[in-house]
């Protein structure tokens, strides 16, 4: 059964990057939005499993830092294919006084595509 992981605390991330967090036997890309808002999708870019975490991070949109693919941060889109399957599954985040907390499903949600 998935339970909310404490990943990091509050203030950890600095607003406007991302850092990634193993959840669940996921990796988790978690982003600082803005001041005390953080969003969670899945860290493998599913072009070719960069690292999105250490993408840059504009506008509610990840840049991938190998090709420059462009996911939402809310959702997990695709942004330049917003019709495709192909997304970075977005996972539930939620603040509990001072730690952030991220909650994977059993299996890990796919990265290749929305469910
Ligand atoms: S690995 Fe992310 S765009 Fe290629």
């Amino acid at each position: 059964m998935s339970e909310p992981v404490a990943i990091a605390k509050v203030g950890e991330i600095p607003l406007g990057e991302g850092r990634s967090y193993p959840v669940n036997g996921t990796m988790v890309a978690v982003f600082h939005v803005a001041e005390g808002e953080y969003r969670a999708i899945n860290d493998f870019c599913p072009h070719m499993g960069a690292s999105l975490a250490t993408g840059h991070w504009e506008d509610g949109a990840v840049t991938c830092p190998w090709h420059a693919w462009r996911f939402s941060t809310d959702d997990g889109k695709w942004l330049d294919n917003p019709d495709s399957p192909l997304c970075a599954a977005p996972y539930e985040l939620k603040i509990e006084g001072q730690d952030i907390l991220v909650t994977v499903p059993d299996g890990g949600a796919s990265t290749w595509g929305r469910e």
